[in-house]
């Protein structure tokens, strides 16, 4: 039988296409609850649950924030901004700190590659990678897969293309391990500067300088966010002209499939990697991307602190 307890969610790297399929059917049943007029199941009463961010979010603090208290779970939140971090506490005291108040899981965000892991082998709750630098963010990859079977049924043989500051994305690397795990094509594009060269020799992953390759027969288009914060100036032209070479518009929709869906991770640029009638148009599902992500993180949080159901 396949179980995440006790695991730590470092990166899609080391999940099997099973473990992937129990947290994507997990959070299928988890969405239920999010529409109930009571949003409250007892799972995790009596378990505490601790998110750490070095880096800014929206999306991600709240949704795992709500995720637990949907769960029954007592949740605080630390920030770099409001804690000991400005007084120069360090990664591993602030973390030996929270593992001597009996804390179950840490969700942690911070700058450094390397730095859940880093945690995973330095204190015993769970550890759970929000975003690690620009190495990994596997609950969002999951809840991209999620959206993705939810809204095509499935997985296996989708051509998929993700796009922009790859570089620099979290997101992009994430996305790729598990989609190649399931079974999709995955496709890439976006300026050469801001296209790491280690993809060029990845099995079963295309690279492409012209979006308009990349998005031929499409049946996903996944934008992502030129990261202004991470450039090192000089790594792409001017916002005007890389919304006109490199944005998702209208005009080259046209050239995915009929059906295509859209997604993004936010936060986004609007006007510059992607253009505001496709992010609320009728392909768009980056607004059902948020909700599952709610649904995707009781999943996670359950399944890592409980076990889940016996099968
Ligand atoms: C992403 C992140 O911070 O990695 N946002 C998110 O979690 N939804 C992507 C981004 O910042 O562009």
């Amino acid at each position: 039988m396949i179980s995440l307890r006790g695991k730590d969610i470092l990166d899609l790297e080391f999940f099997s296409p099973g473990e992937i399929g129990l947290v994507l059917d997990y959070a299928k049943e988890m969405k239920n609850i999010i529409h109930r007029d009571i949003k409250k199941l007892p799972t995790l009463r009596g378990k505490s649950i601790v998110t750490l961010f070095y880096e800014p979010s929206t999306r991600t603090r709240s949704s795992f924030e709500l995720a637990g208290k949907y769960l029954s779970a007592d949740v605080i939140n630390i920030t770099a901004g409001t804690s000991s971090i400005v007084k120069g506490e360090s990664l591993r005291d602030t973390l030996l700190t929270m593992e001597a108040m009996g804390v179950d899981a840490i969700v942690m965000r911070h700058k450094a590659e390397g730095s859940a892991a880093y945690a995973a082998k330095t204190v015993s709750p769970v550890i759970i990678n929000a975003g690690d630098g620009a190495h990994a963010h596997p609950s969002q990859a999951l809840l991209d897969l999620f959206t993705i079977r939810e809204v095509k049924g499935r997985l296996e043989g989708l051509k998929v293309a993700i796009l922009g500051d790859i570089l620099h994305s979290r997101v992009a690397r994430s996305d790729i391990w598990g989609m190649r795990q399931m079974g999709i094509e995955v496709h890439v594009a976006g300026p050469k500067t801001l296209l790491p060269r280690y993809l060029l020799e990845e099995p079963g992953i295309h690279v492409h300088s012209r979006v308009e390759e990349a998005i031929e027969e499409a049946d996903v288009i996944n934008v992502l966010r030129i990261q202004l914060e991470r450039q090192k100036a000089g790594l792409f032209p001017s916002p005007r002209e890389y919304a006109r070479i490199f944005g998702i518009n209208q005009e080259r929709l046209k050239l995915a499939k009929d059906d295509v869906l859209i997604l993004h991770p936010g936060p986004m640029n609007r006007g510059l990697e992607i253009a505001p009638d496709v992010a609320y148009g009728d392909h768009s599902s980056i607004q059902e991307q948020v909700q599952n992500g709610v649904a995707v993180r009781m999943a996670l949080l359950t399944l890592t602190l409980t076990g889940g159901k016996p099968e």
